[in-house]
Order: C-alpha cells, then sequence, then structure tokens
C-alpha cells in the first residue's frame, strides 16, 4: 500500500463494504433480467442489456459490463464468494450480446465482464466469450480502417461514423491479440491510426465524432453528447486518454504516447480547482459535472507512470473528498453526468464512474492485485 494515500485505503474498505451491502438488491434485479444503469433521483435506474436504450447514444444499452467489472474486482479484494456468484450472474446475463456485432460498445459490455472474470477465475468459459466479443467487433471495420460505432454496416445513414469512445472499446482487441486472435490487434491498430489524426486538435482536445469516406476522406467533425460541434465534452476526453494508454501498452508505440500524454495535458491543465470537470469543458461556468471523466482518467495515468502517478492520485483524492457516497444514495461516485443534451443523468451516479473509481482505487492501494487485461503475452 502507498503509505501516502490512507484515505484511497480507507474509500476501497469504504467502496468494496456498499457494494456487498448491495447484493441482494443486484441480485433481485438481474434475477428480472435489468442492471443499474445510472442514478434518477438517487436511486439505480434498472435496464436490460438486451432491449435497446433510447437514450443511449448507440440505441443499445452499453455499461452492463461495468456492473460485472466492479463485482470482479471487489471479489479480487475480498475474497467474497457472493460478489464472484453474482458478477458470473450478469456475466452471463450480457452473454447473448457477443455473438451479435451490432455496437462498438462489445468491448465495454466484455472486457470488464468476461476478461476480467476469466483473470480472477481462470473459468475458460469466460476467455471463450471474450474472445466471441471480440470476433463480433472485429467484423465492424471498414475499408476506411475505422471501426463504425452502430447500425449495419450499409446502413447509408450509419456509414462511416466514429466516435473517441471507441479508443477504450479495443481494450477487448487488445486482450484478444494476446490470446492468439491476430485480427483483433490489426483492426485496433488500424482504427488508432485512421481515426484520430481527424479526432484530435492542434491544442489536444478532441472532436466526440468524426465521419470518413470508405477512401478515408473526412466527411464530417463535430459531437453527439457534447456541447457543440467545436467543444470538448470531457468525458469523450476522457474515453480518449483511456483508449490512447491502452494502445500504447499494447503497441509501444512512442507516437500514441505522446498523444495519450498531450490529451491528457489538456483534461489536467481545463480543470476547475476541485478537480473535477464540467461535463463538457466549454460549458459555461457553474455547469453539472462529470465526475466519471476524472475516475476514467485518473484509472488511465496510474498506467503512465511518474508525473502521470501524481496527477491521476490527486484526481482520486479530489474524487473522494468531492464525489465519494457516504450516504443512502445508491452509487458510489456522485456528480457524474450521462447525456446532457437528452436531460438524462445529471448530476447522478453511473456504473462506469463507479467501475473506474474502484479500479482506480485497487490498483493506488492494492496494486499487485489489480486486474489487467494486458498483463499477459505482448
Ligand atoms: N458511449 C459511452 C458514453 O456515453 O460515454
Amino acid at each position: 500500500m502507498d503509505a501516502a494515500q490512507p484515505e484511497l485505503a480507507v474509500a476501497l474498505q469504504h467502496a468494496i463494504g456498499r457494494l456487498e451491502r448491495s447484493l441482494p438488491q443486484l441480485r433481485a434485479a438481474r434475477e428480472r433480467g435489468v442492471l443499474p444503469h445510472v442514478t434518477e433521483a438517487s436511486r439505480w435506474k434498472l435496464i436490460s442489456p438486451l432491449a435497446s436504450e433510447e437514450q443511449a447514444l448507440t440505441g443499445l444499452p452499453w455499461t452492463g459490463g461495468f456492473v460485472a467489472g466492479q463485482l470482479w474486482l471487489a471479489f479480487r479484494m475480498s475474497g467474497d464468494e457472493k460478489l464472484a456468484a453474482e458478477a458470473a450472474g450478469v456475466t452471463e446475463l450480457l452473454a447473448p450480446r457477443a455473438a451479435q456485432p451490432n455496437t462498438h460498445d462489445l468491448g465495454f459490455l466484455f472486457w470488464p465482464s468476461a476478461v476480467l472474470g476469466h483473470l480472477v477465475t481462470g473459468d475458460p468459459r469466460y476467455r471463450e466469450l471474450a474472445l466471441r466479443a471480440a470476433h463480433s467487433l472485429a467484423k465492424r471495420v471498414l475499408p476506411s480502417a475505422v471501426i463504425q460505432v452502430i447500425g449495419a454496416l450499409n446502413d447509408p445513414e450509419q456509414r462511416g461514423r466514429t466516435i473517441v469512445d471507441t479508443l477504450p472499446n479495443l481494450m477487448l482487441l487488445w486482450w484478444a491479440e494476446r490470446e492468439g486472435f491476430a485480427r483483433a490487434g490489426e483492426v485496433a491498430r488500424s482504427h488508432v491510426e485512421a481515426s484520430l489524426p481527424a479526432s484530435i486538435r492542434d491544442d489536444a482536445s478532441t472532436f466526440h465524432a468524426v465521419r470518413f469516406a470508405d477512401d478515408g476522406a473526412v466527411l464530417e467533425r463535430g459531437t453527439v453528447n457534447g456541447l457543440a460541434p467545436e467543444s470538448t465534452w470531457a468525458r469523450g476526453q476522457a474515453w480518449t486518454i483511456h483508449g490512447l494508454v491502452s494502445a500504447y501498452r499494447a503497441t509501444g508505440d512512442r507516437e500514441i504516447l505522446a498523444a495519450a500524454e498531450q490529451t491528457a495535458r489538456f483534461f489536467c491543465d481545463r480543470l476547475p480547482p476541485e478537480l473535477i470537470p464540467p461535463w463538457d469543458f466549454d460549458a459555461a461556468p457553474g455547469a453539472p459535472t462529470d465526475s466519471s471523466a476524472a475516475a476514467i482518467v485518473a484509472s488511465a495515468l496510474l498506467d503512465l507512470g511518474g508525473e502521470w502517478r501524481d496527477r491521476a492520485l490527486e484526481l482520486l483524492g479530489a474524487l473522494v473528498t468531492n464525489c465519494l457516497n457516504r450516504g443512502d444514495e445508491d452509487g458510489l461516485l456522485l456528480h457524474g453526468c450521462y447525456r446532457y443534451t437528452v436531460s438524462e443523468g445529471i448530476d447522478c451516479a453511473t456504473v462506469w464512474g463507479d467501475f473506474f473509481l474502484l479500479d482506480a482505487l485497487v490498483r493506488a492501494v492494492e496494486p499487485a492485485s489489480r486486474l489487467d487485461p494486458l498483463a499477459n503475452g505482448g
């Protein structure tokens, strides 16, 4: 344990305790086929991971993997078999999605659930499930070398559309490459190389969305979740940083490292004094915050070491001080923002914010217990 961070150790125990206490509620929901997603009036909104989700950018639920991921992390830390049993139940509920190559979110659905499940239990069925999802995701690559976000690849309305949120989904493909599925690594590399130059501005901020023609030409740049086409949606910047750090770890490519550091510098330099970002960096002062963006970045920066580890620990300390739920509301990390533009999940808890906070706390406090999809091979 890092002796300089005793409050993080306390927060980690607090987080695991909350998750253990929430198990009966979680199990009851999961047995009805629904999972926590974001809070509404301080209570989890429960959604089916198998039905459409109107408010999702992609029209499909993308968050269920983070429910399983939290449970696997907490099981790893506490050894409480009830946590593992629930993680297994959630992963099983998600499983039909692995064979459906209809969204880039296959990474979010299956690296925290099946890949972490395989790492912590060694059960080969989780490896097979994750590889099935990786094969589905790899099918979404276009002649332009980018991964299309959603929709049939021949749908003229969706053809060539990308968002920076795909970058952290590539973790599933980097892992699959290490497991012997070489094409997964080719697809992940091609997406990074083809999409990044068009997504990052000169000041290292990011466009949320870019559309490509089949020959790779940029057709349009803008946003779906952000304030404006030229603004910087905080979670999009966070997803970019997370995706680039894992791409660097998977490839060793120094240009990707430079892009990761530049985008991280933009994020950290734009933070207000309390270190919790507004939902969009160009939103008016006093706008709702998105704590989940800070948790995603804290988790990513711990992998870069040096000054970036210091930044990550500062972010974590600020999240624990300002956003850790110590009350009766649902969720672990308060003051997130799901989709401001459609008034969904403003000042809420989110299952992905909870996951990335827990992941970062584990790595800051007990690095040897970390579950790392990129730990082996490569
Ligand atoms: N597409 C994932 C998100 O809304 O952050």
